[in-house]
């Protein structure tokens, strides 16, 4: 979260129309992945489960081949032309060809159409080469550059978010296809000729859309290999990332595993073209829940250790999925699946982002996405062969018979290597060693954790002001706090370490730049016996008052310099913290976010012990500060500390009013409201 707030950037009208070619364009997209592979399976030879996985298998390889051996030679071409064109020519093109498959479905025999489903998925796909840089250099242009987050985020969003919506209607028309006594492939054809429509849709948006230059600058689009082996450079140094991108990977095979023979297995369970459409939409609605309740639910747990269970039971359940031959448990299993891969992918790249460095973590997540590409394919690519080679055997034993096949091999394989690499992670990141992980699990689910309680019931209201040295809140918070006396409220405006008497010897000893052998445990003990005095005999009396404290510090500040700074525990610190202030949480809490290089030119006089500490040191405390605030938005304003004093001022004040109460109880006001409220 952010204090800068200019318009949302959907409020910004060409990028709107854009945003909105590109949702149509992405739920084209999925409509199209599910209706070519339903096809495919259909124009197999019924009954014929090798010739049938084969078929599955094709369209995977003609879907993401290009992409990965003409990638970027396209990304340098579009360069070239007139991005408008390009993505208006584009879509016309497969606009063309999508029609051209749904026609030849219709009227071909069974080998020309499949032949042509492949030869024209290529196809589309080498348009998409063109589409798709020529669309991500444009909206740089669309949109300013403090609003480019959002609009990624929002471009993520249509891109995975239409899946489901797509896999829906496909399973709708599928069953309106079936009760109308259609042939099995005619809900396939429609669903290509709604994904046309799209295409459509969006050249006519692009057409009309004014303000795209016709070329600025040049996008760079690295080959996948160049960015595969770059990344591994930075992602090999760092133990944690390398577990979590192995993770990620893993779990990334294991979902291929299912795309690359969902389509087989259904049929193997007699389910048809709609069985299908739910099953693929249950694997996104299922990591939406994941991404979204899953974390919340379990939110007490430690991440690392969330990260790799998560991904242990996707194996086990992937397994489950393979052996247990009845619809509807699969697809209630898929979802859950779903929900541990959101669960995993989510805080792999949460953490990612926390760890890599700035100026790395673009080429980080470039190789991720690039060797999720390729292992997905080569996972699709192989699964389909495999279970085709194996074949289908049946196990009979008296009246009981029992049916394993290619892909029940197939998401067997995945799940035992999701399972193992999930337990190999939990044990080479596991931050909480000793602690038995059941327990840890138990105490979460029952939401006993040591993440701060819901604000304590008081009458006042409590704002911590947090930031690095030089960051400028203390001056700010002394602004805030005379802002508020002016309107009437009583104020009681105080700091850490050092604000009560026992406080003020500690604080002689915390900062005096002659102490340097003290022990980080110490230190911490110390911030922390410092401030229980200060929750005792200065804060909670005031807020049992009703008055606004404002403080110049707080938890946060041992959180970032004990916790990271000095690489303690966090939980540890945590848990001192909880008990010494009785787990007393801010209103508000006011980080003021400043490069550390900046906030430390701006001191003057000598440096004090932590001062004087390296600039990593500080480095790793605002980046502590910042994951604070990110993981509870609500209960933080994040004010960027270069602005101007005033603005930042004034972005504070704007926050705060948003919580005052009433300042002062309308005593004076007549029964019947005419009489102005007399303030004082
Ligand atoms: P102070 O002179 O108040 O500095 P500032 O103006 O930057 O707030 O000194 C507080 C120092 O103590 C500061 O360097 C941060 C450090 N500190 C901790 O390391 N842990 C804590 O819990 C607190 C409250 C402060």
């Amino acid at each position: 979260m952010t204090a800068r707030r200019p318009a949302h950037v959907l409020a910004n009208a060409p990028f709107r129309r854009l945003w909105l070619a590109m949702s149509v364009c992405s739920l084209g997209d999925w409509l199209n992945i599910v209706a070519l592979t339903a096809l495919a399976g259909n124009l197999a030879r019924p009954g014929d489960f090798r010739a049938q996985s084969l078929a599955v298998g094709g369209v995977f390889v003609a879907k993401m081949l290009p992409a990965i051996l003409l990638g970027p030679l396209a990304g340098a071409f579009a360069d070239r032309f007139d991005r408008r064109l390009c993505m208006v020519v584009a879509d016309l093109s497969r606009f063309a060809l999508v029609i051209s498959i749904a026609a030849v479905v219709w009227l071909a025999p069974n080998d020309v159409a499949y032949r042509w489903i492949i030869a024209a998925t290529l196809l589309v796909e080498c348009v998409n080469l063109f589409w798709v840089p020529a669309k991500d250099a444009t909206v740089p242009n669309l949109v300013p550059k403090e609003r480019l987050e959002q609009a990624n985020q929002l471009n993520l969003l249509v891109t995975y978010g239409t899946a489901p919506l797509a896999a829906a209607l496909f399973a709708a028309l599928s069953v309106v296809v079936d009760l109308l006594g259609g042939r099995p492939w005619l809900s396939g054809c429609l669903a290509l000729v709604v994904n046309a429509g799209a295409f459509l849709v969006s050249a006519a948006l692009i057409f009309t859309l004014k303000g795209i230059p016709r070329r600025n600058g040049a996008i760079s689009t690295p080959s996948v290999v160049k960015q595969i082996v770059e990344g591994w450079r930075f992602v090999g140094g760092n133990r944690l990332v390398r577990g979590l991108v192995i993770g990620m990977l893993g779990a990334f095979a294991a979902g291929g595993a299912v795309i690359g023979v969902a389509r087989i297995y259904v049929t193997a369970l007699r389910g048809g073209d709609a069985a299908y459409g739910v099953m693929f939409g249950a694997v996104f609605v299922g990591m939406a829940a994941g991404m979204f309740f899953g974390l919340r639910l379990l939110r007490g747990l430690s991440r690392r250790r969330l990260f790799g269970l998560a991904i242990t039971v996707a194996g086990l359940v992937l397994i489950a999925i393979a052996l247990i031959h009845d619809l509807v448990f699969v697809v209630m299993l898929t979802v859950l699946l779903g929900a541990c891969a959101g669960i995993a992918w989510i805080i792999g790249y949460t953490l990612i982002g926390l760890e890599v460095e700035d100026a790395i973590r673009g080429r980080t997540f470039a190789f991720l996405q690039s060797t999720a590409r390729v292992v997905l394919l080569f996972v699709v690519a192989v699964a389909n062969p495999v279970a085709a080679l194996f074949g289908s055997h049946m196990v009979r034993a008296g009246a009981f018979s029992y049916t394993f096949d290619g892909s029940n091999l197939v998401l067997v394989i995945g799940g035992v290597l999701a399972a193992v690499v999930g337990v190999l992670g939990l044990w080479h990141m596991d931050d909480r060693k000793g602690v038995p992980l059941t327990a840890d699990l138990l105490a979460a689910v029952r939401g006993e954790s040591f993440t701060p309680e819901p604000p304590e019931e008081v009458p006042g209201l409590f704002i911590a002001f947090e930031g690095g040295e030089g960051s400028g809140k203390t001056t700010q918070s002394r602004m805030i706090a005379i802002w508020l006396r002016d309107q009437g409220y009583d104020v009681v405006q105080t700091r850490e370490p050092g604000a009560t008497k026992a406080g003020m010897r500690l604080r002689a000893i915390l900062l005096d730049a002659a102490e340097k052998g003290l022990s980080a445990r110490a230190e911490a003990l110390m911030y922390a016996a410092d401030r229980a005095e200060h929750v005792e005999k200065v804060i909670r009396p005031a807020l049992h008052r009703g008055s606004v404290v404002v403080s110049d510090r707080y938890v946060d500040s041992s959180l970032a310099y004990q916790g990271a700074g000095r690489a303690l525990d966090p939980e540890d610190v945590s848990k001192v913290n909880a008990w010494a202030t009785g787990g007393l949480v801010p209103h508000l809490t006011v980080l003021i976010d400043t490069p550390p290089e900046v906030g430390l030119r701006r001191l003057g006089g000598a440096a004090d012990r932590i001062e004087s500490e390296p600039l990593e040191f500080h480095e790793r405390v605002r980046k502590e500060f910042r994951a604070l605030a990110a993981a509870s938005p609500d209960r933080y304003l994040v004010v960027d500390g270069t602005l101007a004093q005033e603005e930042i001022t004034r972005l504070i004040q704007d926050r705060i009013r948003e919580i005052l109460p009433d300042p002062v109880p309308r005593e004076a006001e007549d029964i019947t409201g005419t009489m102005p409220a007399i303030r004082e």
